[in-house]
Order: structure tokens, then C-alpha cells, then sequence
């Protein structure tokens, strides 16, 4: 299985557009320790010609222009995106769907209540409906009843996915933030049939459960939440009120933090925090936060990032 890291950056990306803060201003001049970061989202293939793409960036068409696997080669309207899978509906892995309105009709995998926001509070299935088709609904099957489901993609031809409910928050549109219900977030655990190698991406990962952990410490590689380093990160910086348990991301730092749950895993795992938020100090590639990570062999996404498992 290949996969792209299209943007390894959280909502807002990185520099975020109206920030000022120092490592914003920092990127922005072109400092050699900071890396700008699009908004989150990855492509996943089994054969390198046909993509699924994991989360829709509002950044995807400067993702597209940067990477020549996902753009037209055959005829006159083309993509190497063959279709779309949805982690959850928050506006950052969702809007990127405005910008592919010329594709439609397109396969867009989602769970009930990510379809449901995506009819309603942000409508972009009715809405799309008037181009060409529009989205057209893939339902992957987690509810209450189901926390998890394990499913296969047109375009993947040999692996296996399955979703695995993630304890994490509704976005802020939805009637269910704050209350999330099973199928509002979701982990996914990839497997290839062939090569027995596997994924597990995660960019919204609020809570630690033992069903997740069983998945990580199954996978060959880990691809998840870096959002924050401190819970109260947003405060701390007078940018925000909510913490990162409000959010719906487990902070990388404290005692019960990611990177304690990320030592727990076997020593051959490969550990990769994306969905950096733009005021994680990890982005300073020479700060004391980033050598605790080396100290731990956690590495830092960035974009174009490409691993083949
Ligand atoms: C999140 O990951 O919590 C959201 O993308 C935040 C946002 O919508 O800005
Ligand atoms: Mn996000
Ligand atoms: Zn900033």
C-alpha cells in the first residue's frame, strides 16, 4: 500500500492566515526550522494509479498541484483521486469537496452521522446534487451498534479497511457537539491483503480506549493526532477557550498524553503524529518539545510525506 501525506497540518494549516503569533510570522519569512503544513487529509492507493483520498482539504487544489500522482493523465477530464473517504465531517477534511465539484459524480464514504451534518448543517450532498450527480453516498456502517466495520474501496483493490469508532467531538456546526455520537469520528485500520503490512490513521483522536490501542499496537505504521502538545495549549497562547479534551484531541505531553500511549506500542511500529495545529511548538523542528519526540522515535508529518508499507 502507498500512502501520501497531502497535508499534515490541523484547520487552519500552518501559517494560519490571520495568525501573528511568532512561529506563524517565523514560517512566513522563510525560517530553515519551521515547514509550512496544508490542512489535513492523505491519499491511499494499492496500485499507485488510483487514489482513495482520506479527508477533503479546503488546501486540496494546491495538494493536487503539488502532487503529480493525483493529477489528470488519461483523456480530457481525469483525476487519480478515484474516490473519497470521510474521517469525520469537520469543516477542515470536508470542504475540499466544493473544489472537486467538477469531478461529480463522485463516491464519498462516510458514516450516518457524518452523511447526516453533511445534509443539513453543511450541506454539501444536497448542494452538490447540482453538478453532474453530485456526491454519491457510501455509507460505512458504524453506529451505536456497530463500532466498527470493516469494508473494501473500488479503487483499492487488496486492502482491507476497517473503521473503528474514535472518542473525539462532533464539529462545532453540529447539533451533536459536545455530545458526539458512534460514527461522528472514526480511526481506520488498513490492511494489505498481499503484503500483510497496516495503517492506522487517526487525525481526531480524543480519548485512548483499549479497542484503540489494539489497533495501533496492530499496525505497522501509526498515523495520528498531533494537534497539541498542551491540553490547554489554545488558552496558554490567549488564541482560543477550548482545550484539547473540548476539541476532541488528546494532547501529545502530561501524563496520560499520546506520546505515553505511543511508548506502550511494540518497539518495530512506526509513529507519526499529523494534524499539527499551527500552535504546536513540534513544529519547530530545533525546539525542546521536537527532541522529546526524537527521544521517543516519534516523527513530525509533513507534506508530500510518502510511505509505502
Ligand atoms: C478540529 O480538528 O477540531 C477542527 O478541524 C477544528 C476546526 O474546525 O477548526
Ligand atoms: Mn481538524
Ligand atoms: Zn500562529
Amino acid at each position: 500500500m502507498q500512502i501520501i501525506v497531502l497535508g499534515a497540518g490541523a484547520g487552519g494549516g500552518f501559517p494560519q492566515w490571520n495568525c501573528n503569533c511568532p512561529h506563524c510570522r517565523a514560517v512566513r519569512r522563510g525560517s530553515g526550522e519551521l515547514t509550512p503544513r496544508t490542512q489535513s487529509s492523505i491519499a491511499i492507493s494499492a496500485d499507485g494509479e488510483r487514489w482513495l483520498l482520506c479527508n477533503a482539504s479546503p488546501d486540496i487544489r494546491a495538494q493536487i498541484a503539488a502532487t503529480p500522482e493525483l493529477q489528470p493523465r488519461h483523456g480530457v477530464r481525469d483525476s487519480g483521486i478515484a474516490e473519497v473517504l470521510l474521517v469525520d465531517a469537520q469543516i477542515d477534511h470536508v470542504s475540499g469537496l466544493l473544489s472537486l465539484r467538477e469531478g461529480c459524480p463522485l463516491d464519498v464514504w462516510c458514516t450516518p452521522s457524518v452523511h447526516r451534518d453533511l445534509s443539513t448543517g453543511f450541506p454539501l450532498f444536497p448542494m452538490l446534487g447540482h453538478w453532474q450527480g453530485g456526491l454519491h453516498w457510501r455509507p460505512i456502517e458504524l453506529d451505536e451498534a456497530h463500532p466498527e466495520t470493516t469494508f473494501r474501496v473500488p479503487s483499492c483493490p487488496g486492502l482491507v479497511f476497517t473503521a473503528v469508532a474514535l472518542h473525539s467531538n462532533a464539529p462545532p456546526y453540529s447539533p451533536r457537539r459536545g455530545w458526539p455520537s458512534t460514527g461522528d469520528n472514526l480511526g481506520l485500520f488498513i490492511e494489505d491483503g498481499v503484503s500483510g503490512t497496516s495503517l492506522f490513521y487517526a487525525p481526531g483522536l480524543g480519548e485512548m480506549t483499549p479497542g484503540v490501542h489494539d489497533y495501533l499496537a496492530r499496525a505497522d505504521c501509526v498515523l495520528v493526532d498531533g494537534t497539541l502538545w498542551h491540553d490547554d495549549e489554545l488558552p496558554r497562547l490567549g488564541v482560543g477557550r477550548a482545550t484539547g479534551a473540548e476539541m476532541g484531541h488528546l494532547a501529545l505531553a502530561g501524563e496520560h498524553g499520546l506520546i505515553r500511549e505511543l511508548d506502550a506500542l511494540p518497539a518495530t511500529t512506526r509513529r507519526i503524529l499529523i494534524h499539527i495545529n499551527n500552535t504546536n511548538p513540534i513544529l519547530d523542528a530545533a525546539s525542546a518539545e521536537r527532541a522529546v519526540l526524537d527521544g521517543h522515535g516519534i516523527e513530525v508529518a509533513v507534506d508530500g510525506l510518502r510511505l509505502t508499507l
